[in-house]
């Protein structure tokens, strides 16, 4: 595996910390600038109930920067502790049926009802309900609830997160991307934000970040935002985002391209705007969940009776 160097990205107005990452030959996994971006954006969208209880439960290595933590569900997935986490990552649909359907869907390899990333989100959504409820459930750790739902919202934005059985979400399809070899998960986790990057940000993360929070706030694709972050049951949206997910791997990802190929430009210029925009309605999103569950007025959120 080639190892990728590479900045990390800040929001605007906070620093910019740099990083070098070798990149782990990463299954299922959105990259850690993916996650980074969703969060930091998550986090600024924050009114203050939520910034504050964020705050509280981020552990103080964190230094308030809910973006450094929201990798730690990848570190842990291959832990002897986080190994039942290792199936929430993703969602295997059958080939070719470019739907997901969650009763048929979501199950860990053992068949194991929910253990999927749409599931994983409604359940880390309802332990963190309890978090306003006086005495948060003692049997959950609601600093891992919080980093798990930061995560998997990042996760299930990523179109190849919700792809086909067969191929492992585009892990086993290879070819190149540009002149190096790769597979066409990695393309939709990382490869076309570390091409951008370097290509049109001077490999300036900050700047793209900038860049992409601009065009979704007063820019030119600022128009469906607000339509982002309606959802009437907090424990049910994730199907539709994981749905939103097989319908672009469908449309954007798995069309027209076959094991072995060279992807370039074309394949580039025409999905980047894709993974921009889904890493974007990841924020927007997570920050709706956030507002919703340490909201003050947090009326509209019971937890399951
Ligand atoms: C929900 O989280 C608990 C631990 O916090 C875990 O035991 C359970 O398997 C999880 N289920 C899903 C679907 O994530
Ligand atoms: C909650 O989880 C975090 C991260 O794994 C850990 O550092 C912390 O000690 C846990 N808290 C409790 C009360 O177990
Ligand atoms: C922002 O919008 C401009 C103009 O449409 C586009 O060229 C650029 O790639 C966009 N940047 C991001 C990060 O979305
Ligand atoms: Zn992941």
């Amino acid at each position: 595996m080639a190892s990728d160097k590479c900045s990390s990205f800040l929001l605007a107005a906070a620093a910019v910390s740099v990083f070098v990452l070798a990149s782990a030959p990463a299954a299922h996994s959105w990259s850690k600038e993916g996650h980074m971006l969703t969060c930091r954006i998550a986090q600024d969208l924050l009114e203050p109930a939520a910034a504050h209880a964020v705050r509280n439960l981020l552990p103080e290595e964190a230094d308030g920067d809910l973006s450094a933590l929201c990798v730690w569900p990848d570190q842990v997935r291959h832990w002897y502790k986080y190994r039942w986490t290792s199936p929430l990552h993703f969602i295997d649909t059958p080939d070719q049926a470019c739907s997901f359907v969650y009763s048929r869907d979501c199950h860990g390899p053992d068949g194991a009802e929910d253990m999927c990333v749409a599931g994983a989100i409604a359940n880390f959504t309802s332990q963190l309900m309890h978090y306003n409820h006086g005495s948060a459930d003692r049997k959950y750790n609601m600093t891992e609830a919080l980093l798990f739902l930061s995560h998997f919202m990042g996760d299930v934005h990523q179109p190849m997160h919700v792809g086909f059985t067969s191929d492992q979400g585009g892990n086993t399809i290879n070819l190149r991307w540009f002149r190096h070899k790769s597979n066409l998960h990695h393309v939709w986790d990382r490869e076309m934000i570390l091409t951008a990057i370097s290509e049109f940000y001077g490999k300036d993360m900050d700047a793209f970040q900038k860049d992409l929070v601009q065009n979704f706030t007063t820019g030119t694709r600022s128009d469906d935002v607000s339509s982002w972050g309606e959802c009437e049951d907090l424990l049910s949206c994730s199907t539709k985002y994981a749905t939103e997910s097989i319908n672009l791997a469908c449309k954007w990802a798995y069309n027209d391209v076959r094991e072995g190929e060279t992807l370039s430009d074309d394949y580039f210029g025409s999905r980047l705007p894709i993974v921009t925009r889904r890493i974007a309605q990841g924020g927007v999103r997570l920050a709706m969940f956030l507002n919703r569950l340490f909201g003050e007025h947090d009326h509209d959120v019971a937890p399951p009776a």
